[in-house]
């Protein structure tokens, strides 16, 4: 059985050839038909041999992924081609009442630290999100994914605020800190002192902006039971409250991973 941790490489030696892997957010709406979602369903609910809940009261169940990758080669090849290669997949089946602040899906650190801190030859690439349904059916809401791509460890970004925060991630409360942002083309981003904008992409968004200081969008879509998209694990992302807004809904992450210096 593979340990994850052993594969994951030491990020900070790795920059340079993970920033070549970027691309924008591949959607694809009506993938998953009602059939596919109650498989999905049943399966995070039945199949999963993990299961947690955070103080935010949003519940996790993970594990064997691969046969969900078995099951779904062909759609999911679709929107991420070559994630079937992936060597493990991360990720979870989540339940949740709350918006996901702002964030980034890499590796937490303390995890690889734990395992002994192995410079494996592998990097967190892309993730998949299946939104599976959301409560009320009628609610329309939004993912917002920034410019941003934070080639680094996981970790949950609330500028300026001093609350508490129920994540595991180690939480950056002052982006002037952060240098390891980056473009889709892999170009250093420097963090800027500046409203975010454009401001309107705010709307529906129970958050102060000033969460979102120096981001930049580069692109916010409907979150739609159905559909799938891909996006680089490194890239900022949250998500809204909609109007009508959800109360609660449910959706499963997969993450993959690919060699470095692979092309
Ligand atoms: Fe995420």
């Amino acid at each position: 059985m593979t340990n994850l941790m052993d594969l994951i490489c030491n990020v900070d030696q790795h920059r340079s050839s993970i920033v070549k892997t970027f691309e924008k957010p591949n959607i694809l709406y009506n993938l998953f038909d009602a059939d596919d979602l109650a498989w999905l369903e049943d399966f995070g609910r039945t199949q999963t041999p993990n299961s947690r809940r955070n103080d935010n009261g949003t519940l996790f169940t993970s594990g064997n992924f691969r046969s969900i990758i078995n099951r779904y080669r062909r759609k999911l090849e679709q929107v991420l081609p070559g994630c079937s290669d992936s060597p493990d997949i991360d990720g979870n089946f989540f339940i949740t009442p709350h918006q996901y602040g702002l964030h980034n899906d890499s590796i937490p650190k303390n995890k690889w630290h734990e395992n002994g801190a192995k410079d494996g030859e592998y990097h967190p690439w892309r993730n998949i999100l299946i939104p599976l349904w959301q409560a009320p059916a009628n609610a329309d809401s939004q993912i917002l994914f920034f410019k941003q791509r934070d080639v680094d460890w996981a970790k949950v970004y609330k500028h300026k605020q001093t609350e508490q925060v129920a994540t595991t991630y180690p939480v950056c409360r002052d982006y002037a800190e952060i240098d390891t942002f980056y473009d889709v083309k892999g170009t250093r981003m420097p963090w800027q002192d500046k409203r975010m904008e454009p401001a309107e992409y705010m709307l529906h968004f129970d958050e102060d902006i000033d969460r979102f200081r120096g981001l930049e969008v580069e692109i916010m879509f409907d979150w739609k039971p159905g559909m799938a998209f891909a996006f680089d694990s490194w890239q900022l992302h949250t998500t809204n409250k909609g109007n009508p807004a959800w109360h609660q809904k449910s959706g499963l992450l997969l993450c993959f991973f690919k060699k470095l210096w692979a092309t």
